[in-house]
């Protein structure tokens, strides 16, 4: 592949990944991926804005094959699939240096065995002449590792952002210039690493607010060119309030639990409430992350299997937990044979979640009237609680 001019001297050199279909054996990448890196050539000194993942260094090689010297390579994030391939480039250009946040860099010692005598830190806010060309790093931490920062290069206006408004989506493409062809995509990545991290989120972005983008270029996705839009979507999905849905982790074994979502779902679409139920047996938890982005209440729904909730519905529990949501409510419900603490369990797997607890409803067997009445009762108290918040 040859460098792909962005603007002069800035160049594209990122690879898609069509086949990669998980990441950190934990996220579903229905769309494949990318690992973008960008070369930044001044007058006097040349950037490559991160590197790629190890495993895609061959296109990389091919990339920088007319590129005879490179004078650092700013590692905005530590993880593998931006740093991966700085060992590579110090043993291609020997003299190159990496430059990092302050907390990046002993990341780096640590995960990649870089020599510390390699890199160089730089202060939030410092710049770095390239000549005709200021590179600015902004901190940007926690998007989604401590040391993250983006680098901002004045002239041309672009944000490299890394991590921070991507989309795992692999194209040929390398702009996306309307909003909504890419926000589901940048949901889906925001809602399953970087939403335990919403209240600095919030900062960082109040912290780029006053610099004059034109071009958000991430590390992982299309450029976009129209940045109002993405950062006006990160400002809703990290806003404190949640949205008028209730999502439903669920599976059933033999009905029971299954009638009682059902009964459930129509009974809070008939008050105006959003549903979004999830088959856990075979629901993708990049969907159930992104509905979580939103929600005001979740209603754990589990039969139960040797006295606590079935195990794919607890992963989700576990996931949400991990997630930490803005949900403000939450209740369970479900079903058992002969015994169980289901509502024991599952309570206890969600310390992180800040909500108001409504009373589960809980069926021995098949749900009898009376439960189907409880779960008319549960909407009722959810919808009551929607329109305390303002939301319904
Ligand atoms: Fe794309 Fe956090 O690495």
């Amino acid at each position: 592949m040859k460098p792909r001019e962005i603007v002069p001297g800035v160049h594209f050199v990122g690879v898609p990944d069509f086949d990669r279909r998980l990441f950190d054996a934990l996220i579903p990448l229905p769309d494949g991926t990318s690992y973008n890196s960008y070369l930044v050539r001044g007058r006097d000194k040349t950037v490559l804005i991160d590197a790629v993942e190890p495993s895609k260094l061959d296109v990389l090689e091919e990339y920088l094959a007319g590129v005879p010297r490179i004078d650092y390579v700013v590692s905005n994030h530590t993880e593998q699939d931006h740093s991966g391939g700085i060992p590579w480039l110090l043993a291609r250009y020997p003299d190159i240096g990496v430059l990092s946040s302050e907390t990046a860099k002993p990341m780096l010692v640590e995960h990649l065995g870089l020599d510390p005598a390699k890199i160089r830190t730089v202060a939030d806010g410092e710049r770095l002449e390239l000549g005709g060309k200021t590179l600015r790093f902004v901190y940007t931490p926690w998007v989604h590792w401590p040391e993250t920062m983006s680098t901002y290069l004045e002239e041309d206006r672009i944000l490299f952002s890394c991590d921070f408004f991507g989309s795992h989506i692999a194209q040929t493409e390398l702009f996306v210039d309307g909003a909504d062809c890419i926000m589901a995509e940048a949901k889906r990545y925001y809602a399953e690493i970087m939403m335990p991290f919403r209240k600095i989120i919030q900062k960082d972005l109040d912290k780029i607010k006053d610099l004059d983008i034109r071009i958000i270029a991430p590390s992982h996705g299309p450029l976009h060119r129209d940045p109002a839009s993405i950062i006006g979507a990160y400002r809703d999905w990290t806003d404190d309030k949640p949205h008028n849905s209730v999502v439903i982790p669920w599976t059933t074994m033999h009905g029971s639990t299954g009638l009682m979502v059902d009964r459930l779902t129509a009974a809070l679409v008939e008050r105006g409430i959003t549903v979004h139920p999830f088959n856990m047996g075979t629901a993708d938890i990049g969907q159930l992350a992104m509905a979580l982005v939103d929600a005001a209440t979740i209603v754990v729904a589990a039969p139960t299997v040797h006295v606590g909730p079935h195990p794919v519905v607890f992963n989700a529990v576990v996931l949400a937990n991990a997630l930490r949501p803005k949900v403000r409510f939450a209740s369970i419900i479900g079903s058992y044979g002969w015994a169980g603490r289901l509502v024991e369990t599952v309570k206890a797997a969600m310390p992180n979640l800040k909500v108001e607890l409504l009373a589960p409803v809980v069926a021995k067997g098949m749900p009898k009237p009376a439960d189907l009445e409880a779960l008319d009762g549960l909407a009722a108290a959810i919808a009551a609680k929607h329109k305390e918040a303002g939301i319904l």
